[in-house]
């Protein structure tokens, strides 16, 4: 996190006591959101995802890291019924939703947003929010025959996307084409959208990359007023700063395996994720933001070293 982005409203309350036993990668939650297993990804000859066993906290921060190419978007992918595991089951709220698509996923209450950004540019912003509204009774044919039966949602639906555009500062735009929005405002936009649906559990896939320092506060703000309102979030991110500032619990990928987990000062200490993300299998092929990560990784360990 960078200067500007400092914690202006104090330090976040972390949630504690999520697990039960002795911490280790798969360890049980106290009351788990989603609980998976043996879900696997292959592609080709390559295995992008192999959890035996992940269960993720309800109404807490779960932050999912790993190095590049670790296998947490497709993770996401199959969680969210973007994509097909090869194998695997998993629980969302006590239902079993593999092989469920995604659009139903949704609607059970579990949303996602994307590493890069889906708005839709030629729509207006308020057009993408209301796109984000969910069993709209305008899209069932019968009734959209009989418009006395849905104007009243669609009032509904208009005034929620309007109260969470001016919540995420987007109010102005709403009329504007998504594609004039910054990097920045379409991950606000992105997420924004995904809270038409009322969700319970919040996926975001890197929701601070690419974003202006000057909108990293708000949508952390944003992130952490999720919890408050009661939603469960699991969140992809690379910048351990911010993993370690709002996250209740962390859990981290290496070649498509959970390899650890824990509270966010537990899991930086770990050999395991240390070995993740400076081991000699990684040194080739370092990306510049793994470099960064890298050297994140390095200044946080030296922090804890001096404290
Ligand atoms: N559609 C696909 N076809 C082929 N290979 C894929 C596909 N999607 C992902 N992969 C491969 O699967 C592995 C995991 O990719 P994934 O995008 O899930 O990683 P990630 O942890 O999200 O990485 P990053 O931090 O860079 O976003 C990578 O080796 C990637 O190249
Ligand atoms: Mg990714």
């Amino acid at each position: 996190m960078s200067s500007e982005a400092k914690p202006t409203r104090g330090a976040p309350v972390k949630s504690t006591n999520l697990h039960i036993g002795e911490i280790k990668p798969g360890v049980a939650k106290v009351d788990p959101i989603i609980v998976a297993d043996n879900v696997t990804r292959t592609f080709g000859g390559l295995t992008a995802v192999d959890v035996e066993h992940v269960e993720v906290p309800r109404n807490a921060i779960t932050a999912l890291i790993g190095p590049n190419g670790a296998g947490k978007t497709t993770l996401f992918n199959l969680l969210t019924g973007f994509d097909k595991p090869d194998t695997g089951s998993w629980v969302f709220d006590g239902t079993a939703l593999a092989g469920i698509p995604s659009f139903k996923v949704s609607r059970m209450g579990q949303v996602r947003t994307f590493q890069l950004t889906k708005a839709l540019n030629l729509l207006s912003v308020l057009d993408n929010m209301k796109l984000g509204a969910k069993g709209q009774k305008g899209e069932n044919m019968f009734r959209a025959l009989l418009p006395w039966t849905w104007r009243a949602q669609e009032e509904q639906i208009e005034a929620k996307a309007i109260e969470l555009l001016s919540r995420f500062k987007l109010d102005t735009k709403a009329e504007d084409y998504a594609a004039s929005l910054s990097g920045g405002q379409r991950k606000l936009l992105e997420m924004a959208r995904a809270l038409m649906s009322d969700p319970q559990l919040v996926m975001l896939d890197e929701p601070m990359a690419g974003v202006n320092p000057a909108l990293t506060q708000s949508l952390l703000d944003h992130i952490l007023d999720l919890k408050t309102q009661g939603m469960t979030v699991l969140f992809v991110e690379h910048d351990m700063q911010m993993v370690r500032h709002i996250a209740d619990w962390v859990i981290v990928m290496a070649e498509g395996k959970i390899v650890a987990e824990g509270p966010p000062e537990a899991v930086m200490a770990n050999p395991a994720v240390i070995d993740a993300y400076l081991g000699s299998h990684h040194d080739q092929d370092l990306g510049a933001t793994e470099e960064e990560n890298v050297v994140a990784m390095k200044e946080l360990l030296d922090a804890d070293d001096e404290s």
